[in-house]
Parts: C-alpha cells; sequence; structure tokens
C-alpha cells in the first residue's frame, strides 16, 4: 500500500516514448501531487532531458537501484521491460502502474479503469495493470450500460490510429504520407504492409484461431474488468491511417430492453463520458474533435431490431490519454486518496 505523504517521488519508465511522453503531460496537466520526478528509457536516451513544470529533467536507464526512494512508477516500456523490472520496482517497496500486457491477466494483479471497478486497487501486491487502449474505453461505455440492462453479449470493430503501436509508427504513417504524395516508393518498418492510405485488418499477432492478439486482450480483459465472465465479447481490430484516438462501432445486446434514449440518459449520468449525438447536425464523435480529450465519446445510438434488445453506437477516445496516459495517472490518484 502507499503510504500517505503531502508528495510523493514519482517514475515513468519508458518516458521518451509515445505514451511516457503523454504521462509527463498528464502529471504535469493534473497537478498531480509530485515531490521529484524521475525518467526512464533505455540507454540510447540516457543523458536526454525531458520537460516537467518548466524544468529539464535528466532521463536515466534502469538499474537495479532505481527504484529505491520511489513511491509510485508509471511504466510503458514495453512487455518485456515490465516482466523483468516491475517485480524488482515492487520489491524497492513501490507501487507500479502498468501499461504493458504482461500482467494484466495474472489473478494476483488487480486490472483497473477507475470509473469501473476502483475496489480492485484495495487488492493489489505492489503491480497494477492498465488495460489495453481499446478496451479502456469500451469498458467504459459498457459498466454503466451493465448495471442498467445486464449485457448478454457485445460484438466490437475497432478502428485503431497508428499511436497505438508507439513513435516509429507515428513517424512511419508521417513519412509514408510525404513519399506517396511525392511519388516515391513507401517504406514499411513498422507494419508489414503500407499504412498511408490504407487499412490493415490486423493488430498485434495473428493466434492459431485466426483471431489477433490484440481481438483475444478485448475479451479477456473486459470480462476481468467487469468482473463477470457471461459477457461475451467478440471483436475484430483494424488499423487505421489516423495519428490519435481509437474509434469502435459497438453492437450490444443485453438482458434488459434500453431503448436508445434510455441508452443515452444511462451513458449520460456515468463518468468519463460524453454523449456527441446529433446526427440531424452532422455531430458525432471523430478522431479530431477527440484527441487531447479525456473522456470517451459516444454518438450514433440506436437500437438494433434485429435483435430482441439491442443497440448500436460508435466511440471515440484518446488512445495515449483515457487509453494509455490518463488511466494510470488517474490509478494513481486513486491510490493517493487511499494511501494512508
Ligand atoms: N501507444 C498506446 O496507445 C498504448 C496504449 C496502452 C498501452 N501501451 C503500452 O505502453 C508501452 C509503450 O508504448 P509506446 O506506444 O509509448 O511505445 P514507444 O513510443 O515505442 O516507447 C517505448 C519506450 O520504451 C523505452 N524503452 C525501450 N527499451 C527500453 C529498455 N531496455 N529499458 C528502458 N526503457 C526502454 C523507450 O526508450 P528509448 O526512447 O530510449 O528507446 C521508450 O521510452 C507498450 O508496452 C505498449 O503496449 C501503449
Amino acid at each position: 500500500m502507499l503510504k500517505k505523504k503531502e508528495k510523493y517521488t514519482v517514475a515513468v519508465v519508458g518516458a521518451t516514448g509515445a505514451v511516457g511522453n503523454e504521462m509527463i503531460m498528464t502529471l504535469e496537466q493534473r497537478d498531480f501531487p509530485v515531490e521529484k520526478l524521475r525518467l526512464f528509457a533505455s540507454e540510447r536516451s540516457e543523458g536526454k532531458t525531458l520537460e516537467y513544470k518548466g524544468s529539464q529533467v535528466k532521463v536515466e536507464s534502469l538499474t537495479p537501484d532505481s527504484f529505491k526512494g520511489i513511491d509510485i512508477a508509471l511504466f510503458s516500456a514495453g512487455g518485456s521491460r515490465s516482466a523483468e523490472w516491475a517485480p524488482v520496482a515492487a520489491k524497492s517497496g513501490c507501487v507500479v502502474v502498468d501499461n504493458s500486457s504482461q500482467w494484466r491477466m495474472d489473478p494476483e494483479v488487480p486490472l483497473v479503469v477507475p470509473e469501473v471497478n476502483p475496489h480492485d486497487l484495495k487488492w493489489h501486491k505492489g503491480i497494477i495493470a492498465n488495460p489495453n487502449c481499446s478496451t479502456i474505453q469500451m469498458v467504459v461505455v459498457l459498466k454503466p450500460i451493465h448495471d442498467a440492462a445486464k449485457i448478454k453479449r457485445v460484438v466490437v470493430t475497432t478502428f485503431q490510429s497508428v499511436s497505438g503501436t508507439g513513435k516509429k509508427a507515428m513517424d512511419e504513417l508521417m513519412e509514408q504520407t510525404r513519399d506517396i504524395l511525392s511519388f516515391k516508393e513507401p517504406q514499411c518498418n513498422v507494419y508489414p504492409h503500407q499504412i498511408a492510405f490504407n487499412i490493415l485488418p490486423h493488430i498485434d499477432v495473428f493466434l492459431e484461431d485466426g483471431y489477433t492478439k490484440e481481438e483475444l486482450k478485448m475479451v479477456n480483459e473486459t470480462k476481468k474488468i467487469l468482473g463477470d465472465d457471461s459477457v461475451k465479447v467478440t471483436a475484430t481490430t483494424v488499423r487505421v491511417p489516423v495519428f490519435r484516438c481509437h474509434s469502435e462501432s459497438l453492437n450490444i445486446e443485453t438482458e434488459k430492453k434500453l431503448t436508445a434514449n434510455e441508452t443515452r440518459a444511462v451513458l449520460s449520468e456515468a463518468p468519463g463520458i460524453v454523449i456527441y449525438d446529433a446526427p440531424e447536425k452532422n455531430i458525432y464523435p471523430m478522431p479530431v474533435d477527440v484527441t487531447d480529450k479525456d473522456d470517451t465519446y459516444v454518438g450514433r445510438v440506436r437500437e438494433d431490431d434485429t435483435i430482441e434488445n439491442g443497440i448500436n453506437m460508435w466511440i471515440v477516445a484518446d488512445n495515449l490519454r483515457k487509453g494509455a496516459a490518463l488511466n494510470a495517472v488517474q490509478i494513481a490518484e486513486k491510490l493517493v486518496e487511499m494511501a494512508e
């Protein structure tokens, strides 16, 4: 458990990456009670500096002693780094909030979205997992509907931005776009195919059954966060040439009937959601409007009359904020509230 203090020593591991950068900004914007900020990345970045509240903070590389004196560590340096270093950090007495998929399905590790299951923070043993970006925004919306009408099944198709893959993928989309518009052959290094002016129905690796690991994450993580194995989820995850924000088409089948108006009413009372739904005025959530926003935006709410109790909707959230950095910082804020 975190010991109550006025201010905390906070570490960001993976500070030079897409999520790490956003974490530093989010800590600053939300005025998290930081006594001292320590930044870590690979040896390649050692000695670089990054700005926090007008000061330059040096980037360090990790050593077994790095976590001494650190209260909270926000990890976003990839699964193998989390596998190696999160236990080291936890053993040093620091609470880890980990963004990788390494610990998410470990029964000893809570998987938390603060709007949905903050109570799970009570049983952490030093490591708390931040869910997958596409799962986070979906469960923010599913939770109030599940409470109101009990969800039986969800069919989700995602439209995920390249920042979900990290900084190199953002650079690749930029370079390919530039090359194609200059009649040059685009180079593919991050994805197996060109992403500029294209769509890839492929996120993470393919499994034997034909699904991808990203699709499986959405299925398993949703059940764990909602604490209900009976909710059936089937997913198709798709990469689109957008820099920021994941969009999702959701088809939700419930036990109890909810009309479109009742669904909007339930969602408008829930935390972390903005209803952005006036199709007669061409108002619906889009990545360009939701970039840098904290909430999950919901639009195109309509009844599915092909099943007894079904609702369709379109949701968009900023994957680097709610899908990663913000969710991690909100977990840290909850830990501070619970500190004794
Ligand atoms: N992007 C998203 O929307 C999103 C959402 C949820 C979760 N995540 C997860 O967050 C993690 C980071 O994602 P990202 O998108 O920020 O990736 P990224 O832009 O590629 O950044 C990776 C970070 O990890 C650091 N790193 C690499 N090797 C390291 C090592 N040996 N020791 C210490 N640090 C090392 C990098 O440092 P250098 O700059 O020195 O190489 C960089 O700071 C991944 O686990 C990802 O799955 C991402």
